[in-house]
Order: structure tokens, then sequence, then C-alpha cells
């Protein structure tokens, strides 16, 4: 892209992002590091951060985080290339973009032109052209009349190797630049859509940007196809598409999102159409991506509402587990649709699209629809079926990061689940300041229950029928950030590096973000670099640790390396253990049972050794080898 990245390093460089941010925010020095009121969100107590050697900042209140292009960026509203070019005129860099600038926006145009082209073209094939008679067929099955298919400018794939190639004559770049075809092994220019309905996803002006093709269902008794197709394909991201930041319809759906303040996300093309017909023309759909980040920039801008309208089944899961934040950052409202089991919006438009419009209206808000589903997973016929159900949704409502809101759903536990109020609050605080150590307090029946796997754990929809004892964990939960052992680790990691080396391991964190930033850590020259490298979730945890002061050294407790090892590798050996005995349990009778006993046998032993002064360090080292070894399936 534009600015070449030596450019842009220079750039960064030559920032004083503490300066930067104090023309948003008055900072004051603390440590190594620098606090003030965050200037993304409103607050009385300061909880911004900023690491002036690394050049990154952090906010404890709403997450938000970067360096100083990032802030620039989220401050005033500017794209990247714009945000760098600020920076540089500020710290007086000339930049060498101008002459890329004049290619890249030739290639955008050439690019929009062969869309706007194709769709026109594909459109006309569906419309009239005689092999797309089953499309055709197809689409009325549906419920799509020639207004439908006109308005979303559907179109029809003929089934041939070059169709639009041949027919639009387009240079072999912006066939392949575009995504419409690609040259193929022998030279020869090759269509990328073949044999499908499409679905043309715009800009939000409404120029074509991509495409989504859908196979035809097979003909009853055809032969099965030799090599199974998937069901949609998708054009490639491109210099014009980027799937992130798109949303299908939202061209069509912008004025009646803007009229009612509220937009309705839902997962596919057909669904949005469905809606469309029911009467809710706000609604949009994300690209074969989850809803993420860039998608909230954008919404923010047209609705203060957003509709998550997933298949029932789906609903809260694909949601994704940083509602809360973004709820936040964005100044938004999640609300959920909750439909009738097993149907999608599109099934839902064809067969009851009263219901569908009603789901929309009567959405609930993210942590309702949860709490509610919790609940009706449990058995609320029983006195312990209740206190399972109360537990269930607590650990919901624990995560919500507003304690108003938070109450107000304890309250609601209370009077469902006939518990006391003032119980459920000290449970609530209890599970708050120990995330995933719900176990340790005996006050609840059923309470003695942990988590059983780590991040795919899903919303239990039958609370009693599994087998193992996991409590339905909440996907929601930012659990990389929650403060403990292992947030205290990578801490320690960043800040005093050498001493961690060979004692911090990455088999000790449970949780895989903390994990993958502690690799990260090791892999990486740099705090900087590794940043760089990450995934965007684990970059944030990685700039919020750069921007955290260790625990300090204590006469009494000693040095908070050798605590914090220990809590970890207590930890993760009890939790090797519960599987290793599962294991043992499962296995009871054959030849593999003595092997496991004498393993478990040998673990105590060395857990029992760890506080010893002489045998510690080494029992310890045996610990992570045993665990590594584990984790690797040895
Ligand atoms: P679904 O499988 O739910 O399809 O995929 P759908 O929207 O209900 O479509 P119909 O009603 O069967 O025609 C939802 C979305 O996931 C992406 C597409 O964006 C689709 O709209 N997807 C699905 C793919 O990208 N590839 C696939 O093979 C399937
Ligand atoms: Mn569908």
């Amino acid at each position: 892209m534009g600015i070449p990245d030596e450019e842009v390093a220079q750039v960064r460089a030559a920032t004083d992002i503490v300066a930067l941010i104090s023309e948003h925010s008055l900072l004051k020095k603390s440590g190594r590091r620098w606090t003030g009121l965050c200037p993304f969100h409103t607050e009385k107590t300061p909880s911004f951060s900023v690491n002036a050697e690394e050049g990154f900042y952090y906010c404890f209140g709403c997450q938000a985080s970067g360096d100083a292009i990032s802030f620039v960026r989220a401050m005033d509203h500017l794209d990247f290339v714009d945000a760098v070019r600020f920076l540089a005129d500020r710290a007086g860099i000339t930049l060498h973009e101008d002459q890329e600038m004049g290619r890249d926006h030739k290639r955008r145009s050439e690019i929009l032109d062969a869309m706007e082209r194709a769709v026109t073209w594909y459109h006309e094939r569906l419309l009239s052209a005689p092999d797309a008679g089953p499309a055709r067929d197809y689409l009325r099955s549906r419920g799509y009349d020639g207004d439908i298919v006109r308005k979303f400018r559907l179109g029809w794939a003929p089934d041939d190797w070059d169709a639009l190639a041949k027919a639009l004559k387009l240079p072999e770049k912006v066939l392949s630049d575009s995504g419409l075809g690609f040259v193929n092994r022998r030279g020869r220019a090759q269509d990328f859509f073949r044999g499908r309905v499409l679905f043309p996803i715009c800009d939000p002006s409404g120029r074509p940007i991509a495409m989504g093709g859908r196979i035809l269902p097979a003909r009853p008794g055809a032969a099965p196809p030799q090599r199974p197709e998937p069901k949609y394909k998708n054009s490639q991201e491109s210099p014009v598409y980027t799937k992130r930041r798109t949303l299908y319809a939202l061209n069509w759906a912008k004025q009646g999102v803007i009229e009612r303040g509220e937009v309705v996300v839902c997962e596919g093309y057909t669904d949005v159409i469905g809606c469309f017909q029911a009467g809710v023309p706000w609604a949009v759909a994300t690209c074969g991506t989850a809803l993420g980040e860039e998608h909230f920039t954008l919404l923010r801008n047209f609705a203060k509402r957003i509709v998550l309208a997933y298949d029932a089944d789906s609903a809260g899961q694909s949601a994704t587990s940083r509602v809360y934040e973004w709820e936040r950052k964005h100044e938004v409202d999640v609300v959920v649709a909750d439909l009738p089991g097993g149907s999608d919006p599109g099934d839902l438009a064809r067969t009851d699209p009263g219901a569908l419009a009603r789901a929309v209206k009567e959405a609930r808000p993210f942590l309702q629809f949860r709490v509610d589903r919790l609940l009706a997973g449990g058995d609320l016929t029983t006195a312990e079926g209740r206190a399972r159900a109360a537990d269930a949704a607590l650990a919901a409502v624990a995560e919500h990061p507003d304690d108003l809101v938070r109450d107000q759903y304890v309250m609601q536990l209370a009077d469902v689940c006939r518990v006391d109020t003032t119980r459920l609050r000290q449970r609530l605080e209890h599970m708050r300041a120990y995330p995933g150590q719900t176990d340790r307090i005996g006050g609840v029946p059923g309470g003695a229950r942990r988590h059983g796997r780590r991040t795919e754990d899903v919303p239990a929809r039958d609370g009693r029928s599994s087998a193992a004892p996991a409590a339905p964990a909440d996907p929601a939960a930012p659990a990389a950030l929650r403060p403990g052992p292992g947030l205290e680790a990578l801490k320690l990691a960043v800040h005093r590096p050498d001493d961690v080396a060979d004692r911090v391991h990455a088999v000790l964190f449970t949780d895989s973000v903390q994990r993958q930033a502690f690799v990260a850590l090791l892999e990486n020259d740099s705090v900087h670099e590794a940043v760089e490298n990450a995934s965007p979730e684990v970059a944030s945890l990685l700039r919020r640790v750069t921007v955290e002061e260790p625990m300090k050294g204590d006469p009494d407790l000693g040095d908070p390396v050798d605590s914090v090892v220990a809590v970890l590798l207590r930890g993760a050996t009890r939790r090797a253990m519960a599987e290793l005995e599962r294991e043992s349990r499962a296995s009871a009778g054959d030849d593999q049972w003595q092997i496991r006993a004498g393993e478990a046998a040998q673990v105590r032993l060395w857990l029992d050794q760890l506080d010893d002064p002489s045998a510690g360090r080494d029992a310890a080292d045996r610990l992570v080898i045993w665990l590594t070894e584990r984790d690797r399936g040895e």
C-alpha cells in the first residue's frame, strides 16, 4: 500500500506519543509510565496508561490500545494512510507516496468499473439467458420475485470456463485483481464464478465491490458431484474489498437503518433478503467472517442499536466475545433476536414473516438473552436445579463491566431461582475477584464445578445432560484480561525477561490468548516486534502488560516471580491431574491403568516437594517437563 514500511516506522519513531496524547488528556508521570483520564471514554478516575519507551497506550477501562498511529486514527477518524500523513507532517518528515497514490487510484477505479460491468452482465444473464432457467426456478422456489431479483441485482454465472472473460474482454490484470477471474496454467483467462447464483456485494454508496455465489441445489436423482463444492464461493479480498470492513446490503439498508437508529445483523445474504421481504428493510450481513471491531466502527455511524439475528443455534456464540467492550467503546447497544430453534432469518421469512419481524422487535440485551438461555437450560423445578442455574447465569452476569447492570440481573436471578440476593451478590463479587476459581466457595450447591474446557465452552443448552461436570462457561469473557497469575506472569515476562527465562513456560498458561502472547514474546526480539506480528487480540494484551508495572517484591512474600510460577504451576498441574484421573477411571482394569496410577503418584510427589527449599526447583522443572509432554500428547 501507499506508504513504504520504512517510512511508517520512521514516522512512528519520530513521534513523541506522550506529547501527542497530552493534546487530548493530561498525563502524569507515574513510575516508568504515564497515566491520565482516558480520551476514548468518559471517566473520573484515570485508567489510561502510556509506555513512552515502547510507544504504546492502553486503557484499563475501555481496553482501547495502540500506538501513535492508531491513536490518531481513533481520535481523528482517519484511515491508516491519513494518520501517517498527519504524524509525518507533525514530525516534519516528507513521505514518498505521491506518485504511488496516483497509480493506486487508477487501479481501484479500473476494478470498480469491471465489477459494475460484471454485475450488470450477470444480472442480464439471470433475467433472460436460456441456461439460467434452473436458477430462475430456484429463486422463484425461494420466494424471490422479479422485484427482489432486480433490487438486489442478483445474477447468474453460466457454467462455462470463460463466459464473462470473453464477453467483457477485460485486461488480464483487471480480471485477476478484481477477483472476477484468473489466468489458468495454460495461460488462458478463466472465470472465477461458474454455475452459481450471484449476490453482488456493494460499498455503502452502492458500487459493487465483490460477489457471493451460491450453487444450485442438486436436481433430484442427479448423480452426486465428482468433487463436492462449497455452498457459497465468495470474491477474494481486493484493493476495493476488505471483508472485515464490509457489510452486505448496507447500501440498500442504509436509509432504513438511519430512520430507525437500528440495524439488524445477519449471517447470510439470503437472511438479509428474507428480512427485507418480512418488512425489516434495515438488515445487513457480514461477508463470511465473524462480526468484528471494524464492523462496529462502520455501524456506529449509522445506528446506536445493533440487533443480532443469527440462527437460533449460533446466537450468543458466534456473537463475539467482545460485545460489552464494543458496546462501551462505540456507545451502542447490542441486542439479540431470539429466533425459533433451528431456523435462520431466511427460512423464517418464508415460513412465518410475522415471527421474524416480531423477533427483531422483541430483541433483548445480549446479557439478558444469555441469562435466559442458561436458565432455560436448567431445571428450575428442583432446589438443586435452581441453585445450579443461578450459578451458571451468575457467571455470565459476572462478565458484565457495569456494576449497576450486574445488580439488575442479580435481583432477577434471585427472584427466578429463589435465592437470597445478598448471597448472590457475595458470590458474584467472589467470581469477579477470583475469576475461574468459583470452586473455592462452597455456598451454593453445585458450586464445586470447574470449567471443563477452555475457550470452546458454550452455554449449555441442557445443564443436566452433559456428562462432564462442566459449568456453562461464558463465551463473552475476555478471559485473557482478567487479573490473575497468568496476567502477572506476562507482565513479568515483559518487564523482567531475564528473571522469568527458564522459569515461566508456555504450558503454564491455561488461557490460550495469554499463552500466545507469551510465545510471541519468546519468538520475537522485542515487545514491539511481538505486537507487530501478533493477532489483534494478542497485540492488545501485550500492549496492556507493557504499560502495567509488575508486582513488587516484598520481604514477607518474597519475589513475585517465585509466587507467580508456583501458582501457575500448581494450577496447571492440578488441571492435568484431573484429566489424568479421568483417563485413569476410563481405563480402569486395562493395562494402561497401572501406568497412569504410577504417573499420578509421581506427580503428587513432585507437587509435595514444591515447597521444599532443596528439592523444590528440581520438582518444578520435572513438573514442567511432564506438563509439556502431556500437552504434546506424548
Ligand atoms: P449459511 O450456510 O447459513 O447459508 O451461511 P444461508 O445464508 O442460510 O444460505 P441459504 O439460505 O442456504 O441459501 C451463511 C453465510 O456464510 C457464508 C456466506 O456468506 C453465507 O451467506 N458461507 C456459507 C460461505 O462463505 N461459504 C459457505 O460454503 C457457506
Ligand atoms: Mn438460510
